[in-house]
């Protein structure tokens, strides 16, 4: 048998599993989300769910890859034949969830060639429409659509193509730290406008949004939590076998639980540098009733700020909306990994030899298929039909294919995944077995007593409250 090649550093792996980590949930759902949701309430919330929960998710899943040096679905087959089923749910997930990421991360692709429109008074650039215009005429103009949606779609296949260490750990091994340092130029910049620190007070200061009237009423405890939680699952790629899949590749003299620390903190930094870089900005120069919420924060929002700041303008729309592409790659390519590597190893397994390319190739062209019907439909503003659109009270399911498919990864899959995956761990095989793996080649993991607690006991219950919050969510 072909030996499977892993990461070939522990810089490598930790630039895809934060780039994994890091993506559009960073860069548009969380400051929003917080901003509307409390603000620095949101945050402590947050950090707390972080640590208790997505800690020992991410410690969980990576000692589970690594242990079984095997994708999703065998690694929970090797374990627990009970279990094996959730790692067919975590391939579900990522065809749904590359369905929509593929389709924002085109819009995004367009937003780049825009802003070098703009920067060159070329006649592919704003055209003298504002933000909502320009948004506005890309949702219905489906073939353009379509077609950045695809673009996403296959650069994002050449580089799974191009296996773990030639493709993913390559490309975010460069594309990460440019990442960061596009993201402190904007930030700069964004910080310094006048104005700038009404989106401060957004972030920071409990009940600004409300207070300010950008929402009517106050957010519940029970809908926050569940906000943040289903947050910080997305952000961490959690519940779907992402860094399962990721930890199988990783070295066993690396440390897991140092590993997993680093994660969690850089996707949370990069979260608030993402709000920092966004939201004054967006008070500062958004314009009148400008939306702080949804995708119109990233399309139309931010590209009035573009547009209102003079020759420069440009010049930081082209690194701002390339910084989000960049975060968007980093992410999708992990999604599309944890289907490759299933189907890759499943040969293997039977003595086949490793097509890679062929499976990357087959599942790229079925993401195409659901991402071009996300695209097609333009956020539902094309009149194309969506499942349950009838059943009238059902926020979601009756908007778009984007919020369907959302809706049913984001908001029930992944936290069922990730509270399956606690069970397991804690009454099943017992979370020695996490220790084991943790504890090789002089490494340790030191916080075992914490650990056993929460993922028998804390994380389950908590997300229990996340996944009934969520399912609550879609009625009221
Ligand atoms: N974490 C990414 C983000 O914040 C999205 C993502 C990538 C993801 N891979 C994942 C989400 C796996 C869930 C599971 O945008």
């Amino acid at each position: 048998m072909e030996e499977r090649k892993g990461f070939a550093s522990n810089f490598g792996f930790l630039m895809s599993a934060i780039g994994s980590a890091v993506g559009l949930g960073n860069i548009w759902g969380f400051p929003f989300k917080m901003g509307i949701s409390g603000g620095f309430t949101f945050l402590i919330i947050y950090l707390i769910l972080a640590a208790l929960c997505g800690f020992i998710v991410m410690v969980g899943e990576l000692a589970l890859g690594r242990k079984t040096g095997k994708g999703a679905v065998a690694s929970y087959q090797v374990l627990s034949k009970k279990f094996k089923w959730v790692g067919w749910l975590g391939i579900v997930s990522a065809f749904l969830i590359m369905s929509f990421y593929c389709s924002l991360g085109g819009y995004c692709i367009k937003y780049v060639v825009l802003n070098f429109g703009n920067l060159f008074h070329a006649g592919f650039g704003s055209n003298g429409l504002d933000g909502n215009g320009i948004f506005g005429a890309l949702m219905t103009n489906q073939t353009e659509s379509v077609i950045y949606g695809l673009i996403f779609v296959v650069l994002t296949m050449i580089i799974v193509m191009g296996g773990i260490g030639g493709g993913i750990e390559k490309f975010c091994t460069i594309g990460m730290p440019a990442l960061f340092f596009m993201l402190i130029v904007v930030i700069i910049r964004a910080v310094t406008l006048p104005g700038a620190v009404e989106g401060l007070k957004f972030m920071f200061v409990p009940g600004y949004a409300l207070s300010a009237g950008i929402i009517e009423k106050a957010p519940n405890f029970l809908t926050v939590l569940s906000t943040a939680g289903g947050q910080m699952f997305f952000s961490l790629s959690l519940g779907m076998g992402a860094m399962i899949t990721y930890g199988s590749y990783l070295d066993k003299k690396q440390n897991i639980q140092k590993n997993a620390i680093m994660i969690v903190c850089a996707d949370t930094m990069i979260a608030l540098m993402a709000g920092l870089a966004v939201l004054p900005a967006s008070f500062a120069l958004g314009g009148a009733g400008a939306s702080m919420a949804g995708p119109k924060l990233l399309f139309v929002t931010l590209q009035n700020v573009f547009d209102n700041m003079g020759a420069v303008g440009p010049v930081f729309g082209i690194i701002f909306y390339l910084l989000v592409v960049l975060a968007a790659i980093t992410s999708s390519i992990s999604l599309l990994e944890v289907i490759v590597t299933h189907f890759v190893d499943g040969d293997k397994e039977k003595g086949k030899p490793d097509h890679r390319k062929k499976y990357s190739i087959i599942a790229s062209i079925l993401i195409a298929f659901l991402c071009a019907l996300v695209c097609l439909d333009g956020l539902g503003s094309n009149g194309i039909w969506v499942p349950f659109q009838s059943i009238v009270g059902v926020r979601g399911f009756n908007d778009c294919w984007l919020d369907f498919f959302d809706m049913i990864s984001e908001g029930v899959l992944m936290p069922l995944g990730a509270l399956l995956m606690c069970l397991m761990i804690g009454w099943e095989i017992g979370p020695k077995t996490v220790e084991s793996e943790c504890n090789i080649e002089g490494n340790k993991l030191t916080c075992m007593g914490l650990y056993t607690v929460c993922v028998k006991f804390i994380t389950p219950l908590l997300m229990l409250l996340i996944l009934g919050g969520q399912i609550k969510s879609f009625f009221f």
